[in-house]
């Protein structure tokens, strides 16, 4: 049996797990594709083995690497990389949901395809839970945890930016956590009334204020002028936490996912259950559904 293995999109702390564990199970008969769909369509396939580092195992990043590859949208390079993916019997795509679509324009062309959830955003259609979100998470927590004690010294207010795309829940959860004063993780929490007045009581009460913003809503530096502008003096700053939160040593819920994941993906080829998404549910167990 010969399998094949792809990462694409952004990577996501846990990745390495996961390829580890199929890797246990597979061994020579696992290859990968380097880059993903990229190197699916250049043939740039390698065995497994040739990459495979243990030591690596619960570290964050991919060792078959990752890109974005929005060529294998166009039909000739689509065309290319279905040739090359012809040559195996399972092809298994970890990534968010532009990969699932990559994965399902395979599987409608007769390749064994299966989808693992792996993006940080945990924006993964019907999936409750995608590899790399925890971690994600802890990032955030932590570059929040270990300044907000300098903003506190000074009352100071502090804007924090997460990533997460276009999904709140990176931004929502780290929130939680961190028992934000406020949390920006869309268009309609956007309130600078609101936002301001929080800031204005917990500096008149010598207090910090903790405020988590998503990207991709406004510019963390434009809104910190703003405010400052408004307030006539600086006691608003910005940190942006970004890709601290994609290279973050993986948590144990991560790995522990991961190696869950991996053990659905080597029940589904033992059983010839193809053409499925890889979804956790509400209790995170990981089930199968077919693409839609
Ligand atoms: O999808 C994962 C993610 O980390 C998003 O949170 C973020 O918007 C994006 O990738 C950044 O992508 P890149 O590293 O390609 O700029």
């Amino acid at each position: 049996m010969k399998i094949l293995f792809l990462c694409s999109g952004g990577d996501a702390p846990g990745m390495n797990r996961y390829i580890w564990e199929l890797y246990s199970k597979f061994k020579k008969d696992l290859y990968f594709a380097y880059a993903g769909f990229d190197g699916l369509i250049k043939g740039k396939i390698f065995p497994l083995s040739s990459v495979i580092d243990k030591s690596l195992k619960d570290e964050a990043g991919t060792v078959t690497k990752t890109s974005r590859c929005p060529e294998f949208k166009q039909a000739k390079y689509f065309k290319m990389g279905l040739e090359n993916a012809k040559q195996f019997d399972v092809v298994i795509v970890f990534g968010g949901n532009g990969s699932q679509k990559g994965a399902k324009q395979l599987f409608e062309n007769g390749i064994n395809t299966i989808f693992v959830p792996g993006t940080i955003d945990n924006d993964v259609l019907d999936c409750e839970y995608s590899i790399g979100f925890s971690t994600a998470v802890k990032e955030g927590v932590y570059a929040i945890d270990n300044s907000m004690p300098s903003n506190d010294a000074m009352d100071l207010a502090c804007i924090y930016e997460v990533m997460g795309r276009e999904s709140d829940r990176i931004a929502l959860k780290v929130a939680e956590m961190v028992c934000a004063d406020y949390c920006i993780s869309d268009k309609k929490s956007l309130n600078l009334e609101k936002l301001k007045k929080i800031i204005e009581i917990n500096y008149e009460n010598q207090l910090s204020t903790c405020i988590v913003l998503r990207e991709n809503l406004i510019d963390p530096k434009e809104l910190t002028d703003k405010l400052n502008q408004e307030f006539q003096k600086k006691i608003v700053r910005f940190h942006i936490v970004g890709r601290t939160q994609r290279g973050g040593k993986p948590t144990e819920e991560e790995l522990n996912m991961a190696t869950k994941y991996a053990k659905k993906t080597v029940q589904c080829i033992k059983s010839k259950t193809y053409g499925v998404r890889l979804l956790a549910n509400l209790d995170l167990d990981v089930e199968t559904k077919p693409f839609i």
